[in-house]
């Protein structure tokens, strides 16, 4: 019990204006105090706790996308670190979310007495029709869909892998991804004790992300009887946009297997290639007979609304009884968070020509984005392979040409967070990227492809985004010079 007090008081004299100074020096990371708080909680831990951590707990490490910017926490020089591991967006949302968000006290807001109740669990009416009426202003139909409101597209996976898959704990009707895959998809299935199964797209020369051959596809379905299907058309990591005859030809597929198609639209309507924008909901029963009442899309509030930290999303789906199911699931966690369905709801009375100007304006502003970042990079390091800016606010770098042949990238990562450093206008700076081998699922013995990959995520301001060509090359070559 001693050895209790004396770690309670250490514990207790960590005021926050102790606190506050350390969280500054991370200033682009403001929100996140996860690094500092598990250390003084592990601390803490370590000396009083007897009992165990579950296995899941102990085997459980931080996810790649968050690793630079966690070791760069405990980085104390004063190296300023442009920050692209996360896709942790910095543009403000859409105005009129802003607009309910910036009055929450006036008059006809449900939050002007300082009372926050639950809502539903399957959320309001208004942010319901909100998820509705944005997928309608992609110019999609979307009679007989049902929305569950969730916090946060992550939520909506985890419904969907509770929904789709086998029991926990066995490998029946495992999860298929598409790898390079969003890696939530393989943390939610591990946490639920579902497994997943990959095919596996490869990077190519030209920068094309190409899926497998559709027999191929086939096979994998046949070998391993999957529950679902995963495709996130406007792909995280790989900027790959899959255009509306790809989605058929996976569709006819998942109906011909009897398998569920989910689609992952978190950046439905940001591509850039000049094809119509693509999405589950635009395909039609004419297209794929029998498709209605096996389609799920995965929606989020975070990207294109530019409100990642306002945790809203949704499961959308054709097939009422997964909807019921999926509610009724969801009735554990109460309901989806109030304040932030309120804010989302202003899209539901916004015209479809606003919302339209709204999604122009932000594909004119990524695909200028990674265009200029894709150019001035393969420039700067010539043979180095960059994806393709199709979608989506990613690119990958691929350095399999231009590295040592022992190149790790997650060490690259490392070096950059920790101790690598270049001079930017008089400015001592270092870059944050996400290692990519997580991201992949490659069979036991066969290589990773994401060794030499690294994601840059498009999140920072135009400026900000600027340097990055100029300091991956500098640390790069630094790196690979030591
Ligand atoms: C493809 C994809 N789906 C879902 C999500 C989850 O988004 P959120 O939980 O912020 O809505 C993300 C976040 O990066 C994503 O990239």
């Amino acid at each position: 019990m001693r050895v209790y007090s004396q770690e309670y008081r250490g514990f207790e004299s960590l005021t926050l204006r102790q606190t506050t100074p350390r969280l500054r020096l991370t200033d682009q990371i403001e929100w996140n105090h996860e690094p500092f708080f598990s250390r003084m909680y592990s601390q803490f831990n370590h000396r009083i706790t007897l009992a165990k951590l579950s296995q899941h707990f102990k085997t459980r490490a931080p996810s790649a996308i968050r690793l630079a910017q966690i070791e760069f926490s405990k980085r104390t020089d004063k190296v300023y670190a442009v920050n692209t591991a996360i896709g942790n967006v910095s543009l403000p949302m859409y105005p009129a979310m802003q607009k309910r968000m910036f009055s929450l006290d006036a008059k006809n807001s449900p939050f002007k007495d300082g009372v926050v109740k639950y809502t539903g669990t399957v959320g309001t009416e208004e942010a319901r029709e909100a998820f509705l009426s944005i997928i309608r202003a992609s110019g999609f139909n979307t009679e007989g869909l049902h929305v569950q409101i969730t916090d946060g597209g992550s939520q909506a996976m985890e419904l969907m892998v509770i929904g789709c898959c086998g029991p926990a704990g066995t490998k029946e009707e495992p999860l298929l991804l598409i790898d390079a895959a969003y890696t939530n998809y393989i943390s939610m299935a591990e946490r639920l004790g579902r497994s997943i199964i990959s095919i596996t797209r490869s990077l190519e020369e030209n920068g094309k992300f190409a899926l497998p051959d559709i027999k191929e596809i086939e096979k994998v379905i046949d070998e391993n009887k999957p529950g679902a299907m995963v495709v996130i058309p406007y792909d995280n990591p790989t900027g790959h946009f899959y255009d509306h005859e790809t989605m058929v030809k996976l569709a006819k597929l998942c109906v011909e297997k009897k398998i569920w198609m989910i689609s992952d639209e978190a950046y439905r309507e940001l591509h850039y290639t000049g094809q119509p924008a693509s999405s589950i909901w635009a395909i039609t029963e004419e297209e794929v007979p029998g498709i209605t009442g096996c389609r799920i899309s995965i929606e989020s509030a975070s990207k294109v609304w530019n409100a990642c930290g306002l945790r809203i999303g949704a499961l959308v789906t054709d097939n009422f009884e997964f909807h019921e199911k999926a509610v009724a699931e969801n009735t554990a966690n109460l309901c989806p968070n109030a304040i932030g369905q309120y804010i989302f709801g202003a899209l539901a009375h916004e015209s479809v020509d606003n919302l339209q100007t709204w999604f122009s304006d932000h594909r004119k502003y990524y695909k200028k984005l990674m265009e200029q970042m894709t150019a001035d990079l393969k420039n700067r390091l010539p043979g180095i392979i960059i994806s393709s800016p199709d979608a989506s606010i990613y690119s990958v770098v691929d350095v399999r040409n231009i590295a040592k042949p022992d190149f790790d990238a997650k060490d690259f990562v490392l070096y950059c967070a920790q101790k690598g450093k270049a001079d930017i206008n008089g400015k001592q700076m270092t870059l944050l990227v996400a290692p990519m081998a997580g991201f992949y699922n490659p069979k036991p013995g066969e290589p990773n492809p994401g060794l030499t990959q690294m994601r840059i995520a498009y999140v920072l301001p135009p400026e900000e985004m600027k340097l990055v060509p100029e300091l991956f090359a500098t640390l790069f070559k630094e790196y690979d010079s030591i």
